[in-house]
C-alpha cells in the first residue's frame, strides 16, 4: 500500500467501531504495526480536538480516520490535517462530497464497498484504495457477497498495486491468511478488536459477547439506532435499544478471549 503513503509492518486494519473504539485502540493498533481507526463521531470540535491531540501524543504512525456520521462539520477534516492526518475512510453516503475535499489537502481516501456498484461508485469518485466489506461482517453490513466472490475479481477489476483491505467475519490468524491469499494488501477486523482491552465497549457488553456464538447474532433490520438504513449484525438481546457495542460479526465464535490490541496483531501475523 506504498501508493498511500502507508507500509503495515503487520497487514491488520482495525476497523471503525463507532463509539467503541477512541485514541487508545487506534494508537496500539498502529503501534503494533497495523492500522488503527479512530472514528470521527464526536459531537463538537472541540471534542474531536481533544480526541487527535490524545491520538498523537500515543503515536506518531499513521491512523487512519473514519467519517462515520451522518454529517460531518466542515472544520473536521482541517482539524485533522492540521493535526498531521493523511489517511481517511469514507463511505457511500459522504464519499462523494468528502473525497475530493481530502485530495485537496493531500489526503488519502479509503471507501468502504460491498457491492459492484458500489465499487464503481467509488472508483468514479477517485477513492485512493478500497475497504472491502463481505457480508459476514459485524455492524452495518452493505454486502451481499462474500469476500471469495469480491476479492479475485476486484483485484484483476483495480490491478496489482491499487489498495485493497478486505475484511468481514475475520478473527483467526488463518482468515488473515486466506483474505491476503485472495489478493487483499491488509484484512480488516471490527469484531476482534471489539473485544480487545482498549475498545471502549462496556465490561459487561465484552462479556456477553465473549460467552456469545454466532447462533446469537441476528441481522437486525429495525429503523432505530445508529445507520438505521442498514441491516446491522449485532448480539440477539430481549430489550436493550440498537448499540454498537454489541455489534459482532460471524468470526465471533472463533474469539473466546479478551486481550490487548498489540496481542491481538501478534496473533493474527506470524
Ligand atoms: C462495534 C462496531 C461498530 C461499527 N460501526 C460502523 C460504522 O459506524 N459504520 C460502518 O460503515 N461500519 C461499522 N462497522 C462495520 C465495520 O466497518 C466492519 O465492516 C466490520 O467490523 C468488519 O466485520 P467484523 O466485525 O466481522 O470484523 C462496525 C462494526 C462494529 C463491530
Amino acid at each position: 500500500m506504498n501508493s498511500v503513503g502507508l507500509s503495515l509492518p503487520a497487514p491488520v486494519v482495525q476497523a471503525a467501531l463507532a463509539g467503541c473504539d477512541g485514541p487508545r485502540l487506534a494508537a496500539a493498533v498502529s503501534r503494533a504495526g497495523g492500522l488503527g481507526t479512530l472514528t470521527l463521531c464526536a459531537p463538537t470540535l472541540e471534542v474531536t480536538r481533544v480526541r487527535l491531540a490524545r491520538l498523537r501524543a500515543l503515536t506518531t504512525r499513521p491512523v487512519l480516520l473514519a467519517f462515520t456520521g451522518e454529517w460531518e462539520k466542515t472544520g473536521v477534516l482541517d482539524l485533522c490535517i492540521a493535526a498531521g492526518h493523511r489517511h481517511f475512510q469514507v463511505f457511500w453516503w459522504n464519499g462523494p462530497r468528502l473525497v475530493r475535499r481530502i485530495h485537496d489537502q493531500g489526503g488519502v481516501a479509503l471507501w468502504q464497498v460491498g457491492t459492484q456498484g458500489q465499487i464503481d461508485e467509488a472508483l468514479s469518485h477517485g477513492a485512493d484504495g478500497l475497504i472491502v466489506q463481505g457480508t459476514r461482517a459485524g455492524g452495518p453490513v452493505r454486502s451481499p457477497h462474500t469476500l471469495d466472490e469480491l476479492v479475485p475479481s476486484l483485484r484483476a477489476q483495480v490491478g496489482a498495486d491499487f489498495p485493497l483491505i478486505a475484511g468481514g467475519g475475520l478473527a483467526l490468524r488463518e482468515d488473515v491468511k486466506h483474505v491476503l491469499a485472495l489478493g487483499a494488501d491488509a484484512a480488516l477486523l471490527g469484531t476482534r478488536f471489539l473485544l480487545s482491552q482498549e475498545s471502549q465497549a462496556p465490561q459487561a457488553h465484552k462479556c456477553r459477547l465473549l460467552r456469545a456464538g454466532n447462533e446469537q447474532l441476528i441481522l437486525d433490520t429495525r429503523l432505530v439506532g445508529q445507520w438505521p438504513c442498514s441491516p446491522r449484525r449485532r448480539l440477539e438481546t430481549r430489550s436493550l435499544p440498537d448499540s454498537p457495542s454489541l455489534y459482532g460479526g460471524e468470526g465471533l465464535s472463533s474469539i473466546h478471549d479478551l486481550p490487548s490490541a498489540a496481542q491481538i496483531v501478534r496473533q493474527l501475523v506470524p
